[in-house]
């Protein structure tokens, strides 16, 4: 078996070449921590990005990468797509941006309408994150509440109340009734914030289920990210689907399905996967093929929030370059190729790289495993199974040695995000799904080896 260069992550230096280097040097004097934002960064300082095709991405040092980070899952056909390109350039000829509303902007909502008769009406934006902070203001204005609940470390954007309890610490995470305490992620974030947040366990469907009993009437909305990035790339269980559907019913709760991230786990999207049904879905990522943009989407009678046609809407939603024709041409081209037998192809090859990790690390008898679903997954450190956030919660030697893996599968040419997750891209196919498995057994082994070793 070739394995590249067989370097340990010790010699990452060698994985990041000189030009990335200086790059980084000069990115240092003019940005905070020399990188526009930390998901990137990685110690010493990340490779800088040339151009990508197809599933590879080539840095200013020429280094070929197989990308599966795919910038954080949203590039589910690869670099320069041809289909995506040609609809930007013929998009762009005729000008980029207009105080008016394009055709484009229709095409792109009828495109997810067909896909889910959730997605009867949409507004788009351009991030997720003001996707879903659009989507629980409109939540508030349909119940006339304030509070939301939210799965504990889950990620749903930069918004202050989705941050709250994004990475709390076996410390912190606890309240005083042994429930998931409301915690700051950032400095400053108001106690309002905090007390407007009700945080429920992932993976305790008992304890979430009591909970929403307490809280439910004092709650706007319910956001859920079925497969939860953050959160350990775990599917949300059914007995836990079930609890919060149940609830958003019982008390008028506004069900947020949060699929920027898991959209792409079926045709239609990820909520009917879990059986749930929820009112309002945000989505971004791979609907923008490659280009900002972020989506709320639901039933004409929940959309309604946002209509202006008739005067003030009951809550505003727009912005100067939401449905920028751009974003809207990528979208739509990125989503016709993204097809049922493309959909299909991708998750099996998921499952298989799934299957090929979890027996590898088997074989070699290492406390490591792999979790994901569709064309998503995950690598963990330890022998536990992973259920949620607080499962999937590192030790401080896991952490260390999943900063190791990441750098050290550098070293072997793959590029996985800074947690050791990956996402598949249509261009892939399996020599390369099998390639990024076979590295990714070996280098675990050999990371985990060579920490016994320093650790005896
Ligand atoms: C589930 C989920 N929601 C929201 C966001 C925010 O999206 P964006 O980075 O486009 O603001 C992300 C980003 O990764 C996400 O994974």
């Amino acid at each position: 078996m070739t394995l590249g260069s067989g370097q340990s992550s010790d010699e990452a230096g060698s994985a990041i070449g000189k030009r990335s280097e200086a790059a980084y040097m000069r990115e240092r004097k003019v940005v905070p921590g020399g990188s526009m934002r930390a998901a990137s960064w990685l110690q010493p300082h990340p490779p800088y990005a040339a151009r990508g095709e197809g599933c590879w991405v080539i840095d200013i040092d020429e280094r070929r990468l197989l990308d599966c980070a795919n910038n954080f899952f949203s590039l589910i056909h690869g670099h320069a797509f041809r289909p995506v390109l040609d609809a930007v350039r013929d998009a762009m000829a005729t000008g980029t941006a207009f105080g008016m509303p394009t055709e484009s902007e229709i095409l792109l909502a009828e495109a997810l309408a067909a896909r889910s008769p959730r997605m009867e009406q949409t507004r788009f934006c351009n991030s997720g994150t003001e996707a879903v902070l659009a989507a629980i203001k409109g939540a508030r204005g349909l119940t006339g509440r304030h509070r939301i609940a939210k799965f504990e470390g889950c990620y749903h954007g930069a918004y202050d109340w989705v941050e709250v309890s994004l990475d709390p610490t076996p410390s912190n995470w606890d309240d005083e009734n042994g429930n998931p305490a409301s915690v700051r992620c950032n400095a400053g974030t108001p106690d309002s914030v905090l007390q407007e947040v009700v945080v429920l366990p992932y993976d305790d469907p008992q304890r979430c289920a009591d909970i929403l009993r307490r809280e439910g009437a004092t709650l706007a909305a319910v956001i859920v990210d079925p497969n939860a990035s953050r959160a350990g790339t775990v599917p949300m269980s059914k007995e836990t689907a079930v609890v919060v559907q149940d609830a958003c019913r019982r008390d008028g709760i506004i069900l947020i399905a949060d699929e920027v991230i898991s959209f792409r786990l079926s045709y239609e999207g990820a909520s009917p996967l879990f059986g749930l049904e929820p009112d309002l879905i945000t989505t971004a990522k791979i609907i923008g093929g490659g280009l900002p943009i972020g989506a709320v989407s639901g039933r004409a009678e929940y959309m309604a929030v946002f209509d202006h046609s008739a005067g003030k809407p009951k809550v505003s939603m727009g912005g100067t370059f939401s449905a920028n024709p751009l974003s809207m041409a990528a979208g739509l081209a990125s989503l016709d190729h993204y097809s049922r037998p493309v959909v299909e192809r991708l998750n099996k090859l998921g499952g298989a790289l799934r299957d090929r990790i979890s027996k590898g690390l088997a074989d070699a008898g290492v406390a490591a495993t792999v979790t994901g679903m569709g064309s998503l997954f995950r690598l963990h450190i330890g022998a536990g199974r992973v259920t949620g956030y607080r499962s999937a919660f590192p030790t401080a030697e896991a952490a260390k040695l999943i900063r190791r893996i990441q750098l050290a599968m550098l070293n072997e040419n793959v590029l996985l995000t800074p947690n050791c997750s990956g996402s598949l891209s249509s261009p892939m196919t399996e020599v390369e799904v099998f390639s990024i498995a076979d590295k990714l057994v070996h280098v675990v082994e050999r990371e985990l080896d060579a920490y016994k070793g320093t650790s005896n």
